[in-house]
């Protein structure tokens, strides 16, 4: 008998610095205690099939896995890339079950894609970091979207308790404790996926940008000024600034200083609306009543944008409408697969 695998993995909400990866810069996720559980065993045949809680069409992909992009569901074009990446040629037989709301911006796709690499034998051997960098690729290839890797790297290397601070051009990670006295709390606006919106259009603009001021990651405001475009100096603006405002939230978490910390995702949320343009009246609505609710010291959309959720921090209890998150470990194989990854 094949020996069943079982691997989990987060979900995550961005608590400051979104649009920032893909030039390179920094970014505070925190691992949710909402995720994506894989089950399954291998089996002989080369075929990898795997029904979903959230689907009733299940995913059926010939393997090896060879072109990803015309596969139905959707959602099969994740599980093909993850494989085709991986080289799978032994079939597997499994499920997928999720307490991730799906195209809500908390990364349920991300989080697919982590548990599934896991379950096929991206553990062994494997590094956590390549692990994310190999979803990653497998991400651009299922939906043809240049996204960065916070996602991932969120649901691979979060920490019970701690946000986790990522520079995305070191690849670094560190853990960045959450204060007492506040809570995370995610609010859902609306349905979005990240295929079909304009967030290729923004990694676009930061690359002419970035062919006029040298990288985003290291520019300061002033470095902008040689941007005539109005537009491409919004966007690097954003860039430029919600670096800074990471940095500086990493501060006041740290210092726990809950009204700073507040007031910088807040002016976050401020930015991705007016100069990053990827908020939507329903978010900022979301945000304006979020912050309108006493004991709230900051609001924002998190991820992409274009829809989704909103986050705030507030006072423990101060908010009634939406979901408190707790922040928890990264992923984990549970049973099965390779020890590196299981749980202290
Ligand atoms: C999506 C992408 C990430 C990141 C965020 C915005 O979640 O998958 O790589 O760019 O949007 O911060």
């Amino acid at each position: 008998m094949p020996q069943q695998v079982e691997v989990r993995a987060p979900g995550r909400v961005n608590l400051i610095g979104d649009h920032t990866d893909y030039t390179g810069g920094l970014a505070l996720p925190l691992a949710i205690d909402r995720q994506i559980v894989v089950r399954g065993v291998d089996r002989d045949e080369a075929l990898l099939t795997l029904t979903s809680d959230q689907d009733p069409v299940p995913a059926s992909i010939n393997l090896p896995a060879a072109s990803v992009a015309s596969i139905e569901p959707k959602w099969a074009r994740r599980v093909a890339a993850i494989a085709a990446e991986l080289g799978r040629e032994r079939g597997f037989i499994g499920s997928v079950e999720s307490t991730l709301p799906i195209g809500a911006g908390l990364s349920s796709s991300g989080a697919l894609g982590v548990a599934l690499a896991l379950a096929l034998g991206a553990d062994a051997g494997r590094s956590r970091l390549e692990v994310a960098l190999l979803c990653q690729r497998a991400q651009q290839a299922a939906t043809g979207v240049p996204a960065g890797i916070l996602d991932e790297m969120a649901s691979l290397h979060g920490l019970a308790g701690h946000a986790v601070l990522l520079d995305c051009h070191d690849l670094t990670v560190e853990p960045v404790p959450l204060p007492a006295g506040a809570e995370v709390v995610v609010r859902y606006v609306s349905h979005r996926t990240v295929a079909g919106s304009p967030y290729s259009d923004r990694v676009a603009a930061c690359r002419a940008a970035e062919a006029v001021v040298g990288p985003l990651r290291v520019a300061s405001i002033e470095d902008l000024s040689s941007l005539t475009d109005p537009v491409l100096l919004a966007r690097a603006r954003h860039v430029v600034s919600e670096n800074d405002r990471v940095r500086q939230g990493v501060a006041a978490f740290r210092a726990g200083d809950l009204d700073a910390a507040g007031r910088l995702m807040t002016a976050s949320h401020v930015s991705l609306r007016d100069d990053y343009e990827v908020s939507t009246p329903d978010l900022d609505a979301a945000v304006e009543g979020l912050l309108s609710t006493p004991g709230v010291y900051g609001a924002r959309l998190t991820g992409a944008g274009f829809g989704g959720c909103v986050i705030a921090l507030a006072e423990p209890g101060a908010v009634k409408e939406g979901w408190v998150v707790h922040a928890v470990d990264g992923a984990e194989v549970v049973s099965g697969g390779s020890n590196y990854y299981r749980a202290p």
